[in-house]
């Protein structure tokens, strides 16, 4: 059922991740995912940020992706230190391309504003490379490319 999206199992880590936002200075960073699967209809994932100089932890997202199997639509069910939680679903565009979009955004009461409205993303593979480029649609801003970067797996 989720053989489909076996190309995203395993480890990967980038150093060349690049943040970006209208509101925002650019910023590099640091990140590692996992995607784990254990017999069971989907895939579990984190993904830690790190700060490129200093390499403290920074963002930080853990969840688990689905896929119908009669539609073959995705979804992405994730949980995030900030306060933020979402669902995001969508489709495979090619074998190993994957669009999804929010449709559930939910917010810590206290959290920070602008708060995040709605988030886009999409996962892909670039030769032996995992790419995933993530925008949003903020309280402030409309929706705006914030983090493009390219995995290398790890053994
Ligand atoms: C700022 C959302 C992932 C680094 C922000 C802001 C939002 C946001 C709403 C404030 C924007 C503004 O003030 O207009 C998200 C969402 C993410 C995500 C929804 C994932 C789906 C990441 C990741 C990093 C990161 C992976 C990597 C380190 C930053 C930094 C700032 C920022 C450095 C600016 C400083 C700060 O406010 O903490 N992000 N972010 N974000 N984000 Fe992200």
């Amino acid at each position: 059922m989720v053989a489909s999206l076996s190309w995203l199992l395993g480890k990967w880590r980038s150093e060349d991740g690049f943040g970006h936002y209208p509101t925002l200075k650019d910023f590099k960073y640091i990140e590692e995912l996992e995607f784990t699967h254990i017999g069971q209809p989907n895939i579990q994932f984190t993904f830690y940020a790190f700060n490129f100089e200093t390499k403290k932890p920074m963002h930080r997202e853990v969840g688990f992706i689905r896929m119908d199997p009669e539609t073959k639509k995705v979804a992405f069910i994730s949980a995030q230190n900030t306060g933020l939680v979402e669902v995001e679903e969508g489709e495979l565009a090619a074998p190993q391309e994957l669009h999804i979009q929010s449709h559930t955004v939910g917010r810590m009461t206290f959290g920070k504003e602008p708060g995040v409205k709605e988030i886009k993303r999409t996962f892909k593979m670039v030769g032996d490379e995992l790419e995933q480029v993530i925008s949003m649609a903020t309280s402030a801003t409309a929706m705006t490319e914030h983090l493009r970067i390219r995995y290398k797996k790890m053994p």
